[in-house]
């Protein structure tokens, strides 16, 4: 089946890239995303000013992990034969950068156009130090920095924005006036993963990016907030880990994603299965393209505005089902679910239809309507 798509003007043979990361760090590494099938790969961030990054520099918990990697450790005139090894290897390859100047992020544009990226993204989301307030929350700094770079390059400019901000729809738009050809998002999320208690630290020794799994329904958000506000070409990032993932995120309006964390935990192979689990879901659902289900469940997401009450109440799905487990009648916070000879039982009149219940337990509870 033909996973192809075309992102910004550039045709990919499908839409799974590799974030900006270790797994991009270099040539060599770039190279076996591409092996394992990527689309396209991003590479780690190139700035003009090396910044060593502190050891160890990487923690992870079971929501996810924290980074405090400062970008890349080439130099910027090192990524020509590192950009050169993943292009020599058929890859398509977008080169993310970063400078605190909209002259300096032009100019290192220019620069990697020249050493043969298809494109940039610019890495206007950074989570270290003053890295946000002076990058990714105003709107008139994102469009002064896209604006620059859009007028010096040829290759279309992809803009990833920050999801620790209030204003995603004004950033994102902001983004489109200046000339971005799509928008990425997000990036990892400013973060402390935890304290040792019995050492009175934090587990590492400054604030850094969060990613992973805990992540995924923060950016769902943002590709919904930035398909709404915008017509631009949207790349979802965070906490992908299997195909559903990949389509969480179609369908609500990205055009293709990125992976990160789960390769990291997972190794390169894992961009594979993916892959091929994806193609399979298209194939049993009878999907040509992914146009067709692209922005689908947008329509399903309401305004505040547009919410009606509507008078639903649980009530148990089956029955006869009684699996003798406690927790159902501790777990309904209004007091609702009850047992009555040893049949769980939900009380119409306490149950409020918050619906905690029937997603929690969909076998055993379920959704009225209350006339
Ligand atoms: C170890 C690590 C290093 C990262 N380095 C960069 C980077 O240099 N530039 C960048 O824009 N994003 C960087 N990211 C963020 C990822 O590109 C991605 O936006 C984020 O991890 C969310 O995706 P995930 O949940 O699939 O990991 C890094 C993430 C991790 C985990």
């Amino acid at each position: 089946m033909d996973l192809s798509v075309n992102f910004m003007g550039l045709q990919l043979k499908n839409p799974i890239m590799v974030a900006s990361s270790p797994l991009t760090r270099n040539g060599e590494a770039m190279k076996k995303a591409i092996e394992a099938g990527a689309g396209a790969v991003i590479t780690e961030t190139i700035t003009s000013e090396i910044r060593r990054s502190v050891k160890p520099c990487l923690a992870s918990n079971e929501f996810g992990m924290q980074n405090i990697y400062f970008f890349s450790e080439y130099a910027l005139e090192d990524w020509e034969y590192e950009i050169e090894q993943a292009k020599d290897c058929g890859g398509t390859v977008i080169a993310n950068i970063v400078a605190y100047s909209a002259s300096e992020m032009a100019y290192i544009a220019k620069r990697v156009e020249k050493f043969g990226a298809d494109a940039v993204e610019l890495c206007l989301s950074t989570p270290y130090g003053d890295g946000i307030e002076v990058l990714a929350s105003e709107p008139e700094k994102v469009y002064e920095f896209v604006d620059e770079v859009v007028k010096a390059v040829e290759i279309p400019v992809m803009v990833k924005l920050s999801p620790s901000v209030n204003n995603v729809a004004k950033l994102a738009k902001a983004a489109e006036k200046a000339g971005a050809a799509a928008i990425s998002g997000i990036n990892t999320i400013r973060s402390i993963l935890g304290v040792d208690i019995e050492k009175g630290k934090t587990l590492l020794p400054t604030y850094g990016g969060y990613s992973g799994p805990a992540i995924r329904p923060i950016s769902l958000a943002f590709t919904a907030t930035v398909a709404q506000a915008t017509n631009l070409p949207i790349c979802g990032i965070g906490g992908i880990d299997t195909y559903y993932h990949v389509l969480e995120y179609m369908m609500l309006g990205a055009n293709t994603v990125q992976i990160c964390t789960s390769a990291i935990l997972n190794g390169y192979g894992h961009i594979r299965k993916l892959i091929q689990d994806l193609e399979k879901w298209m194939k049993d659902h009878h999907y040509e393209s992914f146009e067709q289900i692209r922005g689908k469940a947008l329509d399903s997401l309401k305004s505040f505005e547009e919410m009606k009450v509507e008078p639903y109440i649980a009530d148990v799905a089956d029955d006869e089902n009684d699996t003798g487990g406690k927790e159902y009648e501790s777990s309904c916070v209004y007091g609702a679910i009850y047992r009555n000879e040893n049949r769980l039982k939900v009380d119409p009149e306490k149950c409020t239809g918050c619906g905690l219940c029937a997603n929690r337990w969909p076998d055993i509870f379920k959704m009225i309507w209350k006339e």
